[in-house]
């Protein structure tokens, strides 16, 4: 257990120590300000330009004022006015701590041989060994060289633009001059309601062909959150526009809202603004985002259903409630989980009542997982805000718990689960049956902290898998186009108990360890340990389809032996109890194995039992009276009168 939470430590600690520096290129002459840096494994360092036209360039310590092969480079960024900070920067991400040498590769003024040169991790700290590096700069030959190419490499070279300045319809910076193929072109939204489609040089306010559109992003917070990012690809011109005609008598790109990247001339530049004020109606593209990236928080916005975004209900945590089961679900929530559900299941002409009540059945279960899921996101998440569930959650409570991009993920799946749910909710409401209402329940609390909630999130995640394997078994023979859409959950979810695993410190679980659970038997686990209270409607339909409910069962007084041939220590034994179970005689523990087997373990007059030896991972297990003469899960189901309960069993 220690080594578990040690290794959880070490490997947070790694992430979230990485620490971010601003380095000034220029501000203060020919000099990087500071020039002199110490940064860590998975720092990152985002250079600003200010004056004349710098470069960021890796060099190797013996030879100052030449590119090092596989350096990086930031390419040149011209500045027009001195003083001003360019919308350009260059970051880089420190991989090692191995010194980097860096130098200004401009020849007109020799800057590297006038000293403009720094470091990054220079091995001793009183700054010899940078002094060093620039005694040789100043001697290096001439002239100063860069990558033959000139373009940046090893770095992200981002220029951003703000889209909306104040009240003013602008871009700022409107003319982008100096940008290299591959640099990262970001707009940044302000306040009110604006787009940024491509023209073509001849027709400034009509949409260009094939160009790009971010779609109207209407909102009044500064900055927005939200970016339409895009890679500039070759060195031609590029002529943009806001489209927002406002009814007609607003229309911002005949008010000056215009904008290029590269135009060849200043001459060009007000020709496109002149004919720009002239220009008819505009244009945009019915679908959104073209051409580009957008983004909201950080989280790709893959489409907005049309051209203009709706971030009205915008929050932080973008997943904060669980939309209602069979709600069209939100852009937001289709980007977090990379992809929107189908428009059809090929479904068949009619669907059997099995079917059905597997559906319901499968959509209460979903319903619970994500109603978790999704009050883990928030709470996980720095600065949500608003509470699901009956947890009293006040949000971002657990911010920090985990590294960003864990946390990321542990929203995507989040997000996964909602667009899952819509495979059942789907399917009964294109052969018109109800789907399942939201319930409420009784989850892990805030002040329980993030252990338990991670094991509970697991169990649930395991008694779905469980169900929809057991869903798929019992309607493969009569509604088979149900089984691809099933089994395609099934790989979300698995890979879900994966990060859960990870994020409990565990290797992920021997496959194949995920077992079909007989859904009567889910049911009585989670009715008996989640539901806090439900609607009738719902209530009566589960237990309709699922039956009474078995009384719980707890597992006790584990005996632990080393196993001969490894040496590892094992449950060998536990005892059982619970309302109702009976001892000895024909009362046994019936284990749900891999590959939907079962094996049965009879029930000493003391309630020991004997765990089988080949079984380990998250085991299931249930007391049946009687032993079936197969190995078949139906013929257990049958049989059981009592639980099922979770014990972890380790490897032999
Ligand atoms: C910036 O410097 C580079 C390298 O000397 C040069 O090729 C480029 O034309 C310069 N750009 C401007 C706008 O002066
Ligand atoms: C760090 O590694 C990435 C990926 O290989 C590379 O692109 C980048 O240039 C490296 N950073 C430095 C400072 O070399
Ligand atoms: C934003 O502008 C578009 C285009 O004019 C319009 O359809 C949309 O309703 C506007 N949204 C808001 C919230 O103003
Ligand atoms: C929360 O629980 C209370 C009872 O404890 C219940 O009355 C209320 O409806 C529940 N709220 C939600 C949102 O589930």
């Amino acid at each position: 257990m220690k080594s578990i939470l040690a290794t959880a430590a070490a490997f947070l600690a790694a992430t979230v120590n990485a620490a971010h520096h601003e380095v000034a290129v220029g501000k203060d002459g020919l000099t990087y300000t500071p020039e002199d840096l110490v940064a860590t494994v998975g720092d990152t360092i985002t250079y600003h330009f200010y004056a004349k036209n710098h470069s960021v360039t890796q060099s190797s310590f013996q030879e100052p004022c030449k590119p090092l092969e596989g350096g990086v480079f930031s390419g040149f960024v011209p500045v027009p006015e001195a003083g001003v900070e360019s919308a350009t920067t260059f970051t880089i991400t420190v991989n090692d701590t191995k010194p980097i040498w860096i130098y200004c590769g401009q020849t007109a003024g020799d800057h590297c041989q006038s000293g403009m040169v720094s470091a990054i991790n220079a091995p001793d700290k009183d700054g010899a060994r940078l002094s060093d590096f620039k005694a040789l700069a100043t001697k290096a030959s001439r002239p100063t060289t860069v990558p033959a190419d000139g373009l940046p490499v090893g770095g992200l070279r981002l220029t951003k633009v703000k889209v909306g300045v104040g009240k003013d319809l602008m871009f700022e910076p409107s003319d982008i001059a100096g940008a290299l193929p591959g640099e990262v072109v970001r707009f940044g939204f302000n306040p009110a309601n604006h787009s940024v489609v491509q023209a073509p040089f001849q027709e400034p306010c009509k949409f260009l062909e094939d160009g790009f559109s971010s779609g109207f992003v209407p909102t009044d917070k500064t900055p927005s959150g939200v970016n339409f990012d895009i890679v500039v690809k070759d060195t031609k011109p590029i002529w943009f526009y806001c489209a927002q005609t406002g009814g007609g008598n607003n229309v911002h790109c005949n008010k000056g809202m215009v904008g290029s990247i590269n135009a060849p001339t200043p001459e060009s530049i007000t020709d496109f603004q002149d004919r720009a004020a002239d220009a008819g109606l505009s244009t945009i593209p019915d679908h959104a985002p073209k051409g580009g990236v957008l983004s909201i928080d950080g989280y790709t916005i893959p489409y907005v259903g049309g051209n203009v975004l709706d971030i009205k209900n915008l929050d932080p945590s973008m997943l904060s409630q669980v939309p209602p089961p069979g709600e069209k679900p939100s852009p937001y929530i289709i980007g977090m989980a990379g992809g929107a559900p189908p428009a059809s299941y090929f479904w068949a002409p009619t669907i059997t009542e099995t079917a059905v009540a597997a559906l319901q059945f499968l959509n209460y279960v979903d319903n619970i997982l994500a109603t978790i899921l999704v009050e883990g996101h928030v709470r996980l998440t720095p600065g949500a805000a608003s509470a699901t569930g009956n947890s009293s959650t006040t949000g971002g409570s657990w911010a920090g718990a985990y590294p960003e991009s864990i946390t990321a993920m542990f929203g995507s799946v989040a997000a996964q689960t909602v667009i899952h749910r819509r495979t059942s909710t789907d399917c009964l409401q294109h052969y018109s049956h109800s789907s399942m209402d939201t319930c409420s329940y009784t989850l892990v609390k805030e002040d329980e902290g993030v252990t338990p909630f991670l094991a509970q999130a697991l169990k649930v995640y395991l008694l779905s898998v469980g169900a929809t394997i057991d869903a798929m078994a019992k309607i493969a023979d009569t509604d088979a186009w149900l089984i691809p859409a099933l089994a395609t959950q099934m790989g979300a979810k698995t890979r879900a108990l994966a990060l859960i695993n990870l994020m409990q410190g565990h290797n992920p679980s021997a496959a194949p360890r995920e077992v079909q659970i007989p859904m009567s038997l889910v049911y009585s686990y989670i009715k008996d340990h989640y539901i806090l209270a439900c609607d009738s409607a719902v209530e009566e339909v589960a237990h309709e389809w699922a039956g009474n409910t078995t009384p719980r069962i707890e597992f006790y007084d584990l005996v632990k032996t080393k196993t001969a041939e490894t040496g590892k220590e094992r449950t060998t034994h536990l005892k059982v109890k619970g309302e109702g179970v009976k001892y000895g005689g024909d009362n046994y523990l019936a284990w749900m194995g891999p590959w939907g087997g079962v094996q049965y373990s009879a029930i000493e007059e003391d309630g020991s039992v004997e765990v089988p030896y080949d079984l380990y991972g998250h085991v299931w297990a249930v007391v049946t009276k009687g032993k079936g003469e197969d190995t078949k899960l139906k013929t257990m189901e049958e049989l059981a009168y009592a639980g099922p309960e979770m014990v972890w069993i380790s490897q032999p």
